[in-house]
């Protein structure tokens, strides 16, 4: 088997000028995240990522307008030139394709936080061949990047490596101007395309990282850039294309300089775990002096399953040997052990960098963890127990109990957060009995003084067996102030 040819990409640009027609056939037909996961079911991504189109030609054979454009545009199968006509796509939008015609781009709704956006991105599938100037759509990365976004009100935004526009899109609904930025021209032309489709103004820059913004300043930054760390610089959206991790570190270091006082950029990263070194460390020593961050590691791959996981992930065919020993030796080079992912969020600050290892499934949309983050960090030290800590209000408390002679007996109690980062950790009656007192007006100096006496123990006995776990329920969001 050879490795399948990338196709020729289309133009974006070209595609501009009829942007407005295709907004209006798409809105006559009704389509919406809504409307096409009721035709093609909630499936359909899967579908779609593993190559199975008979399951949605089958949910798309009535030749509704919703289904010609459905074929068109999210399936990406040929359709009949008069059905594509009358379903108002214009002739720019169209190429030939067997006997009919299929569309020039494929479209992706995407809805995040309530928020519905629609990016255009270049049509071909992994087993199409993947072109190195590729312009993606909306994939896991994405999602985790919109997930740990603060969606707070503000004014400027920058979309560091924007691609098809997602981050953009998202970013325009609550900021009031975004800027968009992006090496490959091919993707600022996307973000352009999919700006008209959405029907905002975004300022789509082309140029090298913060090039495009020199002396600029941002309330917001976000970024997805290409983080993957390998010997080659195959693909434009996955590459890091510098050695090692030097990509992801030189934007923690620059990124400050494009921060408003409180402003917050979150990005996603990889960086190595080398023999001999602490890898934690490694990340942590990206923020400077004079920046505050917060490190939170999604996952820890061992170089082999990381080699594999992005040689599947551009299926690289007949190549997967040949490519998989190579880059396997330039880790063993460079003695990397393991590639952590993750997202960083930093501040301005005073170089107070903290790593959590969160390997739990977490919320769909967590960004306001990074603002509390940064709001602990700022609020002045008022002393654990001087504060009246709030439990909050997603916390809920799962007991195993054992039936006794004496009634139910909990053997277990776990406390588990049902948004954020959705921790979850054990206590015990006593802990429990403490933060069922946590109602945000009472002293935990109080509370503790009250348990301390129903346990018989003094007030420094209590406090030195609660106060390392309130701790940790304070770092990881069960308390706030
Ligand atoms: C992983 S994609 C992210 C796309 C999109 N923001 C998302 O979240 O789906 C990375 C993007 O970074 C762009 N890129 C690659 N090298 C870059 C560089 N040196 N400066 C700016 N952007 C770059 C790629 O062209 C690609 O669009």
């Amino acid at each position: 088997m050879t490795a399948p040819v990338p196709r020729r990409l289309p133009d974006p640009e070209s595609l501009l000028a009829d942007a407005p027609l295709v907004w209006a056939a798409l809105q006559t037909a009704g389509w919406s995240a809504a409307a096409l996961d009721e035709l093609l079911g909630t499936t359909a991504r899967t579908h779609l990522d593993r190559d199975e189109l008979a399951p949605l030609l089958r949910r798309t054979q009535g030749g509704s307008v919703l289904e010609v454009l459905a074929r068109l545009f999210v399936l990406g199968t040929e359709v009949d030139l008069k059905q594509a006509h009358a379903a108002g796509v214009p002739e720019s939008w169209l190429v030939p394709d067997g006997f009919g015609v299929a569309a020039a781009v494929r479209l992706q709704t995407v809805v995040h936080g309530g928020v519905e956006v629609l990016v255009a991105h270049d049509p071909g599938r992994a087993a199409d061949g993947v072109h190195p100037e590729q312009v993606l759509g909306v994939g896991a990365a994405s999602l985790t990047l919109a997930a740990a976004t603060p969606r707070r009100t503000v004014g400027r935004t920058l979309d560091l490596g924007t691609g098809s526009g997602v981050q953009a899109l998202l970013a325009e609904d609550h900021s009031s101007t975004v800027v968009a930025t992006d090496a490959n021209p091919r993707a600022t032309a996307y973000t352009r395309l999919s700006a008209a489709l959405n029907g905002v103004q975004l300022d789509a820059r082309t140029g090298d990282l913060l090039e495009p913004v020199r002396g600029e300043l941002f309330d917001l930054v976000v970024s997805n850039p290409p983080f993957v760390v390998g010997p080659a610089a195959r693909y434009t959206y996955r590459d890091a294309g510098r050695d090692g991790d030097d990509l992801c570190r030189r934007l923690v270091a620059e990124l400050p300089r494009h921060l408003v006082e409180d402003g917050t950029a979150v990005l996603l990263a990889n960086w190595l775990h080398v023999e001999d070194e602490d890898g934690d460390a490694r990340v942590c020593s990206w923020f400077g002096p004079d920046v505050d961050g917060w490190v939170v590691q999604r996952e820890l791959a061992a170089p082999e399953d990381y080699v594999t996981a992005w040689l599947r992930d551009s299926d690289e065919g007949s190549r997967f040997d040949e490519l998989y020993d190579a880059w396997l030796d330039w880790f063993a080079l460079r003695r990397v052990e393991a590639v952590a992912f993750g997202v960083l969020a930093l501040r301005r600050g005073s170089g107070r960098v903290h790593l959590d290892d969160v390997p739990q499934p977490v919320a769909a949309a967590w960004g306001e963890q990074v603002e509390a983050f940064f709001a602990r960090q700022a609020s002045p030290e008022q002393g654990l127990l001087a504060t009246p800590w709030r439990l909050r209000d997603d916390v809920r408390l799962h007991q195993v109990a054992r039936r006794t002679e004496d009634g139910w007996y909990a053997e277990a109690q776990v406390l588990q957060q049902e948004r954020g980062l959705r921790w979850s950790g054990g206590v015990d009656v006593y802990g429990a009995t403490l933060l069922a007192g946590c109602d945000g007006t009472r002293r935990l100096g109080d509370l503790l003084a009250v348990l301390a006496g129903s346990a018989g123990l003094s007030e420094a006995e209590a406090a030195e067996q609660v106060l390392p776990v309130v701790e940790r329920l304070v770092q990881q969001g069960f308390l706030v102030p």
